[in-house]
């Protein structure tokens, strides 16, 4: 294995690696609740949306397997805080589980949540990481969605509750929140595509869930302020991808800013700029799909804007007009205006099928940098799932190259936006350790770290060995 432990610095730079990043940059990964805690049913947890689900239509999920006990993160966070440190973690984001603490969304606060929480972020401060602490995963919980979920306003408030509790119970210690991780995907994933509860095809409704969020968040981060967390950051995580029209067509180049408004710009304006996208907003009146507002709303938006933003990157959209003229009544967003495509000779992550595309990260970068005031921003997620990972095992160890290879692509381009004045502070890679990913249950193994699901044991991949490095480096060479 490659060490870079015995070089030397640079006599003409002092740069002790070719790619050096910023001195405090964070390095580390991302996960949530559901995905790591299991314990679903332990300690006054109440159901969430997903525990629900899986009771009800296990044959949904991949192979059968439900969030019941995920990694196990409950029991054993503190061997997976051990190795996060071992591997040159200075920070990890994960969520706490508002059915965990709230059972049943609103009122009554359970406080084996409270010590759990208390215990792991202790846990996580005691050893030099910073914990990075997001409210909201997807994980509604059970009784609010039978009223309606963020279709209902009670629900908004609920969450503001919510939010403030998580304040004022770990505001002394934890310094970095998140609202949301990836606000779009419960609009998107559960109101129209089907593969999330409440599992509804409603394209009016989605718009409707995913203002009302927005709604929420600026109230939070209101709350937030009032309580003026010391020293405390508020931010959301955001799912980002640049998009690219096929040709220089028009439509298609119009196209890809239809998709560009929905996907990126729909959350990326009001939490940053503090209001929509005027074409948006025009887009959605024409097709009468306007969501209802309140009157305070627009001011509470424009007051309330995210000191931070996390950047999840996977894979660029690639758009192309629709052949036809859309149809307004259409239910799904891209039947719409646009498609999606495969371009022949883009590079595949072959043990997935996402599209390979580096440079996609620092085009965002940068555009967070010249269109968004050069927000203090994070790479939040980033990451490459493989199925059926076991094959790469040799002498215990899986050896995951082609991860090693994934994340040092991104990072030369994330390292060259640095370069360039982007307000980049650090980069998580999705994930730990191989979680539970919703319906795809454990199809594709992410983590740094292999999960033996009969045991629940921990083995470091190769890419583990090698952040260890680039941790304590600080960057890496070639
Ligand atoms: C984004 C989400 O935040 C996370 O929950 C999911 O498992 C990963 N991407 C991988 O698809």
């Amino acid at each position: 294995m490659e060490s870079q432990k015995t070089l030397a610095r640079d006599e003409k730079t002092n740069k002790k690696v070719k790619y050096e990043f910023p001195k405090d940059f964070w390095w580390g990964s991302a996960s949530s609740a559901p995905q790591m805690e299991g314990a679903s049913r332990e300690d006054g947890k109440g159901m969430s949306i997903w525990d629900y689900w899986y009771e009800k239509e296990p044959e949904r999920f991949f192979n059968g397997i439900g969030p019941d006990i995920a990694t196990d993160f409950y029991h054993r966070y503190k061997e997976d805080v051990r190795m996060m440190k071992e591997i040159g973690h200075n920070s990890f984001r994960t969520s706490i589980s508002w059915s965990r603490l709230i059972p049943n969304g609103v009122g009554k606060i359970n406080s084996k949540a409270v010590d759990f929480y208390n215990d792991m972020i202790d846990e996580l401060i005691a050893n030099g990481i910073e914990p990075f602490i997001n409210l909201f995963h997807f994980d509604m919980p059970l009784e609010l969605q039978k009223i309606g979920g963020w279709e209902n306003r009670e629900v908004v408030d609920a969450y503001v509750e919510y939010a403030k509790t998580c304040f004022e119970l770990f505001g002394d210690k934890v310094k970095i929140w998140f609202t949301y991780n990836e606000p779009i995907v419960p609009a998107e994933a559960g109101y129209l595509y089907g593969v999330h509860y409440p599992n509804i095809v409603d394209f009016k409704r989605a718009i409707q869930v995913a203002y009302n969020t927005i709604v929420a968040q600026a109230k939070a981060i209101k709350v937030f302020k009032e309580l003026q967390i010391k020293n405390g950051k508020i931010g959301v995580i955001l799912n980002l991808s640049p998009v690219y029209p096929r040709s220089n067509h028009p439509a298609d180049v119009k196209a890809a800013k239809i998709a560009d408004l929905f996907f990126n710009r729909s959350f990326l304006d009001p939490s940053v700029k503090g209001k929509f996208p005027r074409e948006l907003v025009d887009l959605l009146r024409e097709y009468n799909l306007l969501p209802y507002t309140e009157e305070e709303d627009k001011e509470l938006i424009r007051d309330n804007k995210v000191d931070i933003l996390g950047v999840n990157y996977y894979q660029p959209k690639r758009v192309k007009a629709k052949e036809h003229l859309p149809n307004p009544y259409s239910p799904i967003m891209p039947e719409w205006f646009f498609d999606y495509y495969e371009m022949p000779g883009r590079r595949m992550n072959i043990y997935r099928g996402w599209e390979i595309y580096e440079k996609g990260i620092y085009d965002l970068l940068k555009r967070l940098k010249d269109e968004y005031g050069n927000i203090t921003c994070f790479v939040s997620e980033n990451g490459m799932g493989v199925q059926d990972e076991e094959r790469f095992l040799q002498n215990g160890i899986i050896q995951d190259d082609y991860r090693i290879e994934f994340i040092k692509g991104h990072l030369k381009w994330i390292h060259k936006a640095i370069m360039e004045g982007c307000n980049v502070k650090g980069y998580h890679l999705w994930t730990f350790i191989d979680n539970w990913s919703w319906t795809n249950a454990y199809k594709n193994r992410y983590g740094f770290i292999s999960l033996d699901l009969k045991t629940r044991n921990r083995t470091m991949k190769k890419s583990a060995y090698w952040m260890k490095e680039v941790s304590k480096n600080n960057g890496f060479n070639d």
